[in-house]
């Protein structure tokens, strides 16, 4: 693997260099490409024009979530979705426009249903009976209508690590298709004036290599909008066939080009539609991972090294577990280099360590590098979803720094926690 360098050899992040972020902001520093998410955002959406599909590229932000992604989002006239009221209220405070918002989640509050009602969210997804209860509840009271999307369960086991699949008929999300749920949430909707049902929702899993579940889904959706038709004349315009597609971490993985995906997805529900004789609904996508995950850098610095007779020696870094959970929680497999010198020789074998108090809290298992030396800085490459999204305070250390850099230019864009921040929620006892 090759990677951008500059003339001091060292790696560089968008132009701009690796090791002046790490001074300059401190580590653990997560670093965004913005030029790279703003790529695929245009790939996925020429795969649609160019298919003459009508569509929406709505970012699933739980992959990442922050006032600064949505703004970027937006620019690019994207819509987004959220599954909770936190993440409602940074696209909010973004500037995010609220009708191109998806609400999402298994089990939303009563005081998220109010919230999102009220400030004009575009498209409630609703996953179960209950919420339908709650949310006829809200729209009463607020004497508003809500735009929903029903979310099924297609009954599709995506080939992935067992907690990022969803779609499976067991899964916790949506409404199962086979005992007639879907059907009685569809004539529940359809019965309320308040509500008008824009179509369906699926989403098989996450970090998915094979295009045959991707086709299935769409296809399954294409089903259900057939027999929706035939039963209750009712036209599906919108089918959203949810995220998922996977992403290289490693020099193992080798995966097709995210858009490829999209691109036969919307092939076999064009196949469907011609089949069926059924008018060809818009097709939404929800990707996460596939937009923020290659473009995000994790940036620390080298500190302690065990050296063991006959074993691997542990290099520790200054942050680990806390900034990233993916490895400790799903054994997720990371690329690093040292971002001194990215093409240097390699000449050792390291365990990369985090400084959390868990033998398990290993970033990479096995990590070939140059020479090494405290202070040195090390990236973990494509860590940009899922990673600072996940982070926590364990042991209470403070989250890491956000910066996005464009056009050689970094900004700022989430400050680093301080201890104060740690503190304050904590009132004394005694
Ligand atoms: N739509 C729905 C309804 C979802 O549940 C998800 C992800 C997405 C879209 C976006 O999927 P993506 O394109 O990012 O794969 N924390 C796990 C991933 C959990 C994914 C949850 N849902 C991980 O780090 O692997």
């Amino acid at each position: 693997m090759t990677l951008p360098t500059n003339n001091a050899g060292h790696l560089t992040i968008g132009g701009v260099d690796a090791i002046s972020l790490a001074h300059q902001y401190q580590t653990p520093l997560v670093v965004y490409d913005v030029a790279l998410i703003k790529e695929q955002i245009t790939k996925f959406k020429r795969v649609f024009e160019e298919q003459a599909v009508d569509y929406e590229v709505s970012y699933a932000s739980k992959a990442f979530c922050s006032v600064a992604i949505y703004q970027v989002i937006n620019e690019l006239d994207c819509h987004t979705d959220v599954v909770s009221g936190g993440e409602l209220a940074t696209a909010l405070k973004a500037g995010f426009p609220a009708e191109k918002i998806s609400f999402h989640g298994n089990n939303k509050s009563i005081a998220e249903l109010e919230f999102a009602i009220k400030a004009g969210v575009g498209v409630i997804i609703v996953d179960n009976f209950y919420e339908i209860e709650l949310l006829q509840r809200v729209l009463r009271e607020q004497k508003a209508k809500a735009k929903v999307i029903l979310r099924v369960t297609p009954g599709i086991s995506a080939h992935t690590h067992e907690y990022d699949q969803t779609g499976q008929i067991d899964s916790k999300f949506g409404f199962d298709l086979a005992s007639g749920q879907a059907d009685k949430a569809l004539t529940q909707l359809l019965a309320d004036p308040q509500i008008k049902v824009l179509g369906l929702h699926a989403h098989i899993g996450s970090q998915i290599f094979e295009l045959g579940g991707f086709e299935l889904v769409g296809q399954k959706l294409m089903e259900v909008a057939h027999s929706w038709k035939q039963k209750y004349d009712y036209t599906t315009k919108v089918i959203n066939v949810g995220g998922g597609f996977g992403i290289k971490y490693t020099a193992e993985d080798d995966p097709l080009a995210p858009e490829k995906f999209v691109e036969q997805i919307i092939k076999a529900v064009k196949q469907k539609a011609l089949e069926y004789e059924l008018e060809l609904p818009a097709i939404w996508i929800e990707p996460g991972r596939s937009i923020t995950g290659p473009a995000g850098y994790n940036l620390y610095t080298v500190g302690a090294r065990k050296d063991i007779p006959d074993h691997l020696s542990y290099l520790a870094v200054d942050g680990g577990m806390g900034d990233n959970i993916r490895p400790a929680l799903y054994q997720a497999k990371y690329a690093a280099v040292l971002a001194n010198e990215p093409n240097a020789k390699v000449t050792q074998t390291v365990h990369l360590a985090g400084k959390y108090c868990e033998s398990g809290d290993i970033l990479i298992d096995k990590l070939a590098l140059p020479e090494t030396k405290p202070g040195d800085i090390i990236a973990l490459l494509a860590t940009g979803a899922y990673g600072y999204a996940m982070a926590s305070n364990y042991n209470r250390n403070p989250r890491p720094a956000v910066v996005f850099v464009e056009n050689e230019q970094a900004k700022l864009v989430v400050k680093r926690e301080t201890y104060a921040d740690l503190l304050k929620l904590d009132l004394p006892y005694k």
